[in-house]
């Protein structure tokens, strides 16, 4: 086989052989095939698509790359959730506990914030003790002994991946369905759970811009489950405005612990009861009805909130009876509506960034970021304000960019004279059948 040929291969529409693929993967991975050839190989992908053979092969190549874990060992309860990122986004903080006292095993491996986007595994190390670098041993002890672990991906999981997703970000090759579905897919097969729920997020603070955009994401993905033996399941949220109240990594935290203990936004909470329903659902192989049920039960009764004590505590992080103990900024300074009216919109993306600018997130890889600092929202879309009112509150450890950072987040906010309803928090929902479900008749369950 010559690169070259393999190139023109998917330039002229063809399709790729699984033994072309991992030929190709391979020895972009030995260095015999340079970046240039996989950057037109990339490129052809974007412009050509793959198909669903195709991408399956791709995730499975990129799985195998390097570290693997074996849960088979929990059976068919092994469950994994996984968000494409936003702003706000705490879910995993309730969903794993919730799922966890409803007996479902779950394991995760997740990520460091990217862009506006915060990452798990950051917002869990303000926790202070808290240990995210677990060996393969302790991770899997947890997971049998609590029902939940969260640990930092290994360095070597899907390799292929992380080498393949550097050159994507520099040759303009990030947005094609297929590399984006079999990148987030690789990580989640390494890492070994049977059932899968993917939180895809939709809006201007996330990767996908259209709820249709989204639903040929998540049937990619949830076809590649087809394919790989592992039952998938997608719904898209929203992410137009940030989830819950609070953007920043212990902020964050304390509104997850908040929300478990029932004094949580109701949004953030809706979300996290629908994508641990779907887990449990799953996992136990029930309707459901039944498993909106069971996880109501593990809310209501404080179960959730034990496993949530019983985790951190495993996992080396303080706890007081209330919760974990959380660094706090000394200073929490108000951002004042620039007018009166109603609030219409609020800009996650910007909100994001404004979280950013405070120090929350990384401005390059590696780069130290601030655990304590972040935004909390003070207003929602529908709220009246009058000019003045705080819409947010920043917190901060220093002075350095609060005004310019207030200006940001009072541009986040829009206004009306109307009234203006709330947005729909889900778009849509793809079963591991690969069908797109009526969205009524599903958020039936949860009514
Ligand atoms: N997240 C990933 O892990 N990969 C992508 O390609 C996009 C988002």
């Amino acid at each position: 086989m010559k690169p070259a040929d393999v190139i023109a291969t998917k330039r002229d529409g063809g399709e790729w052989t699984s033994d072309e693929l991992q030929w190709f993967l391979t020895g972009y991975l030995t260095g015999e095939i340079a970046d240039y050839q996989m950057a037109a190989w990339l490129m052809a992908v974007c412009l050509r698509g793959m198909s669903e053979r195709e991408t399956a092969d791709l995730t499975r190549i990129m799985a195998e790359s390097g570290d693997q874990v074996d849960l088979s060992g929990l059976g068919s309860l092994s469950a994994d959730k996984h968000s494409s990122g936003g702003v706000g986004d705490k879910t995993s903080l309730i969903v794993g506990p919730l799922a966890a006292a409803c007996g479902v095993k779950v394991a995760k491996m997740s990520g460091r914030g990217l862009a506006h986007t915060g990452g798990t595994i950051d917002k869990l190390e303000s926790i202070p003790g808290f240990q995210t670098d677990l060996s393969l041993e302790r991770f899997m002890a947890q997971v049998k002994r609590v029902g939940l672990v969260i640990a930092g991906q290994t360095a070597n999981l899907a390799p292929a991946d992380k080498k393949l997703y550097a050159l994507r970000d520099v040759t303009g090759t990030v947005p094609s369905i297929p590399l984006i579905a079999s990148s987030i897919m690789s990580k989640k097969i390494a890492a070994g759970a049977k059932n899968i729920v993917l939180d895809v997020k939709m809006g201007a603070g996330a990767f996908m811009r259209t709820p249709e955009d989204a639903a040929i994401l998540s049937k990619a993905m949830t076809g590649i489950g087809r394919q790989l033996n592992r039952r998938v399941v997608a719904v898209t949220t929203d992410m137009n405005e940030p989830l819950g109240m609070a953007i920043g990594n212990a902020l964050e935290v304390k509104e997850a612990i908040d929300t478990l203990r029932g004094q949580g936004p109701k949004d953030l909470l809706a979300v996290s009861v629908a994508l641990a329903a779907e887990m449990v659902r799953l996992a136990h192989d029930i309707s459901l009805d039944e498993a909106v049920r069971r996880v109501r039960q593990a809310y209501h009764s404080g179960q959730a909130w034990q496993v949530c004590m019983d985790w951190i505590e495993a996992q080396g992080g303080e706890t007081t009876p209330t919760g974990p103990s959380l660094p706090e900024t000394a200073q929490k300074i108000p951002v004042p509506a620039p007018q009166t009216g109603v609030v219409a919109a609020i800009n996650a993306l910007t909100i994001g960034q404004g979280a950013m600018d405070l120090g929350a997130g990384r401005a390059y890889l590696g780069a130290p970021i601030d655990q304590k600092v972040g935004i909390v929202l003070a207003r929602r879309r529908g709220d009246h304000v009058q000019k003045g009112d705080p819409i947010a509150f920043l917190h901060v450890s220093h002075l350095d960019h609060v005004e310019r950072v207030q200006g940001l987040i009072q541009s986040a906010f829009t206004f009306s004279d109307q009234p203006v309803a709330p947005l729909p928090l889900f778009y849509g929902r793809v079963d591991e059948d690969g069908n797109e479900t009526d969205l009524q008749s599903w958020l039936a369950a949860f009514a």
